[in-house]
């Protein structure tokens, strides 16, 4: 079997869409407006988070990719051998490439993404690098329920959620997300969840706001995607890029600031837009390592270990279920 054959899907592209025009307008028509973050990672979407990755401002993916590596023997020593280590959004396979060196006795992989073009790109190039591995993808969306592999049940089971993923829930449904995967994984697996620290403000005001402009192209990305799948009107130069650090709250948070009175349709339905009313696109929470453990141990898991760098940028934690 190909590994095209192999992925599992559970939705089809119909479903993705009528579910992205339900949510966009579900969103829309709050007092505060909002969009789903997920939202973002369409085929324009992913290459400008990529490019995010690699502007100087933004210290999240350099540095946890410096933790995994320096780390990784000693992540791996919580990982069962013969193994299946099921990634919650996998996007590019960089992170779990840092791991996978380190997890010499992993048999299986499961990479879950709702984007299928990725998956199976990435799927192939990674049974060729390590080819102990047998990876089979599912295209899922994965804060809801999916199957695993035949391959995965029959094994101890791991997960890996890089990234601060988890910053983008907040706190209540983060540990609602933390309850679903331990649901998934089941009894006696680990999970290794990478998490964003709180720090200067000054640092996590420009990680969000890069000099390039590129977080603000994927901000607006957002509407543009709109326009381009749900036959929407949004003028982006009508609207701009606004992110900052909410301290109450512990988040950076990413709205789109509409820069004049105007009213949009989608699909139909009308939405006007005051002068200087937001869409808040994005919450990015951050933790303490103190809060964080507070917030896995509400949630089934308490914490094995945890790792960070010497700036206290980032953090990666070993949980174990209950
Ligand atoms: C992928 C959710 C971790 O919150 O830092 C980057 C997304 N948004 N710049 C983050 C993001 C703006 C990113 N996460």
């Amino acid at each position: 079997m190909t590994v095209a054959e192999r992925i599992l899907r559970t939705d089809s592209a119909d479903d993705a869409r009528a579910a992205f025009a339900r949510d966009a307008i579900a969103g829309l028509s709050q007092k505060q407006k909002t969009l789903p973050p997920k939202y973002f990672y369409d085929e324009r979407g992913s290459k400008l988070f990529e490019e995010i990755t690699r502007t100087p401002e933004y210290y999240p993916t350099r540095t946890e990719l410096g933790i995994l590596e320096r780390e990784g023997r000693n992540i791996a020593e919580h990982v069962p051998a013969g193994a299946a280590l099921v990634e919650f959004g996998s996007g590019s396979s960089a992170k779990i490439r840092a791991l996978l060196s380190a997890l010499d006795k992993l048999q299986v992989y499961v990479p879950v993404d709702i984007s299928p073009e990725f998956l199976e790109a990435e799927a192939v190039s990674l049974e060729k690098d390590f080819p102990h591995l047998s990876v089979q993808p599912v295209v899922a969306d994965f804060t809801r329920a999916f199957a695993l592999p035949a391959a995965a049940l029959k094994r101890p089971r791991a997960g890996f959620f890089p990234g601060s993923t988890i910053g983008n829930f907040e706190p209540r449904e983060a540990g609602k997300f933390l309850r679903h995967a331990a649901k998934i994984l089941g009894a006696g697996s680990v999970f290794v969840v990478g998490v964003d620290l709180v720090k200067d403000e000054n640092l996590l005001n420009a990680a969000y706001n890069d000099a390039a402009g590129v977080t603000a192209a994927f901000n607006l990305n957002l509407l543009a995607r709109m326009n381009r799948e749900l036959g929407a009107n949004f003028d982006l130069d009508a609207f701009s890029h606004r992110a900052f650090f909410n301290r109450r709250l512990s988040r950076i948070e990413m709205h789109l600031l509409s820069r004049a009175s105007q009213r949009v349709s989608i699909g139909g339905r009308d939405f006007s837009f005051s002068l200087g009313e937001t869409i808040h696109t994005e919450c990015s929470c951050k933790y303490s390592l103190q809060s964080f453990a507070a917030l896995a141990a509400n949630s089934g898991w308490s914490v094995l270990q945890g790792w960070t760098d010497e700036r206290q940028l980032f953090s990666v934690h070993a949980l174990a279920r209950d």
